[in-house]
């Protein structure tokens, strides 16, 4: 019996490490909840504000991206746009994710920090109790925004500190070096959380320097360039700092020209603890699993790279060694048997 590439990646159990509450916002329930808060939508229809996502860059797409989210106004909008999320997760086999929020994108708009997580923090419950499914939350700081104002955030945030894995940076990566957020960083660690940052999407690989020199971050998000440094790339390497790669955003935001020039497989190559990603799912054309699919096939995966891949999901995850020893065995125990 030989099983298709297709059929065993959307089998095999995997986790998902850099995935953006916001993004995986579909129109269809934007319109919605639109339409229950009583907010009008720029676009007239699902179909037109699909038309809409054809993006030339991070910038174009972050600019859409934050409209999106002005539609969110209660703690029940912000609980089903997780759980629909969580659902979908539970359809593709995902049993652990870990999810970034972006709370100055809603607090910007007077909305409370604790509307936010909480409504999101409750769905992440229920998926646990509903479908056995883990979650951990990474709260990123918008790196357009001062470092004033990512200060305040970490303050906010330091009453829901048992909700919250991580701090991470995201948003307009060029001209908004990790540097800039030293100092808050640093507070965000002595108050106990692990930090992440986007880098090398469309920075340069100095900003990946400076994440992991300054930032002190346990991974790095995208890092595809990354590879244009060879000490760079022998540090990641060498300390296993993982990369969340995301093919799919890759492709819509033009960081690569085509699936087929992905860098993801000359990662590998060079011994980099990598993952698949979605990044915005409802953004990219594809949730999870048709990230793993798309890339497999342009790159021609085999299913021993998928094993890895799935194995590197957990390696690489914020969960304890129990937990991820438990996790790859569930990985084993499905490859032996497909
Ligand atoms: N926010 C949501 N998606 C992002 C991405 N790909 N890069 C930077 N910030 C983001
Ligand atoms: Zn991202």
């Amino acid at each position: 019996m030989t099983m298709t590439i297709e059929k065993f990646i959307n089998g095999i159990p995997k986790a998902e490490l850099h995935v953006h509450i916001e993004g995986t916002f579909e129109p269809e329930l934007m319109f919605k909840i639109a339409q229950r808060n009583n907010i009008k939508i720029k676009f007239k229809s699902v179909e037109e504000l699909r038309k809409a996502y054809d993006f030339n860059n991070l910038q174009e797409f972050l600019d859409i991206y934050y409209d999106g989210t002005s539609v969110l106004i209660h703690e029940q909008d912000f609980y089903d746009m997780t759980w629909a999320y969580i659902e979908k997760l539970h359809s593709q086999n995902v049993i652990h994710a870990e999810i970034f929020f972006d709370p100055q994108t809603h607090t910007d708009r007077g909305i409370q920090f604790s509307t936010v997580i909480t409504g999101i923090h409750k769905a992440l419950i229920n998926a646990e109790k509903e479908f056995g499914m883990s979650a951990k939350l990474i709260m990123c700081f918008l790196r357009h925004l001062d470092e004033e104002q990512a200060f305040q955030t970490l303050e906010h945030s330091l009453a829901y500190k048992d909700w919250i894995e991580a701090v991470g940076l995201d948003s307009s990566e060029v001209g908004h070096p990790p540097s800039k957020f030293q100092r808050v960083f640093k507070k965000a660690q002595d108050e106990g959380f692990l930090t992440v940052a986007h880098a090398g999407e469309e920075g340069p690989p100095e900003y990946v320097w400076e994440a992991i020199d300054l930032l002190n971050v346990a991974r790095i998000d995208h890092g595809n360039r990354a590879l244009e440094d060879d000490a760079l790339v022998q540090l990641l390497a060498q300390k296993q700092i993982p990369l969340t790669v995301c093919p799919l955003s890759n492709l819509k935001l033009r960081v690569v020209d085509k699936l087929k020039n992905h860098p993801l497989k000359r990662m590998m190559n060079n011994n980099l603890l990598v993952t698949i990603n979605s990044d915005d799912p409802a953004y990219f054309g594809g949730h999870l699993n048709e990230n793993y699919i798309k890339l497999a096939k342009a790159l021609y995966l085999t299913k021993g790279d998928i094993y890895l891949l799935a194995k590197n999901s957990f390696n690489a995850s914020f969960l304890s060694d129990a937990e991820k020893l438990n996790y790859i065995k569930q990985v084993d125990d499905y490859q032996k048997q497909s």
